[in-house]
């Protein structure tokens, strides 16, 4: 008897790890995509909006996902070496995992694939007075993640047209690390 619950008790944690592992690229489980994030990878096809000094150089802080599937994110910009808190909320559009927002032009972008407990791929597009231009964002868990994950979000932006050369890691290079947790005081006291 005792060995059989040993053995369920294993199987019960085996599928638990198997399920968080799980690569999820649609009917998005949002609320589980809460909690803080780094970014890793960016790619875009007009390569000067990940480089420095652009407003789309964002480096992630936290997501919350809410049950009415909504978003607020809390990152950080380097604008002239000095790091800019933003945070804002996006809400669903009508289709699954696909989301609008106002944010240095109008923005529209959607969740590619997410291993909740390890890493989320966005595509962007962003369309503005100068140039319509798409971007892509690898955020993950930890502040960096293996050679592997980071060879597939290249071959995904292939996919999408985004050239190698055209995709900046971002761990390599000062992502405002000491401002994370700044805007959470600021927030709650400006309540
Ligand atoms: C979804 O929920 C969040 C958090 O409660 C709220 O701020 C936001 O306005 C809601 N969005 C919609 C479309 O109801």
């Amino acid at each position: 008897m005792k060995l059989l619950s040993l053995c369920l008790g294993l199987t019960l944690v085996w599928a638990h790890e198997e399920g968080n592992h799980e690569v999820v690229t649609s009917n998005f489980d949002v609320p589980k995509i809460s909690g803080e994030w780094y970014t890793i990878l960016l790619g875009s096809d007009v390569k000067k909006r990940i480089e420095e000094n652009s407003v789309m150089r964002i480096f992630m802080e936290h997501i919350q996902g809410w049950d009415n599937s909504s978003l607020t994110f809390k990152f950080h910009v380097k604008i002239d070496g000095e790091c800019i808190d933003i945070s804002g909320l996006c809400d669903q559009a009508a289709e699954d995992g696909v989301y609008n927002v106002i944010y240095a032009g109008f923005d529209t972008f959607r969740i590619v694939e997410v291993v909740y407990s390890d890493y989320i791929i966005f595509h962007l597009i962003s369309f503005n007075n100068e140039q319509t231009f798409q971007m892509m964002a690898l955020f993950a868990r930890e502040p960096d993640v293996s050679p592997k994950l980071k060879k597939k979000f290249v071959e995904i932006c292939q996919k999408y047209g985004i050239t190698e050369e055209n995709i900046v890691d971002l761990t390599k290079v000062d992502r405002c690390l000491h401002a994370r947790g700044r805007q959470l005081s600021q927030a709650s006291s400006a309540k």
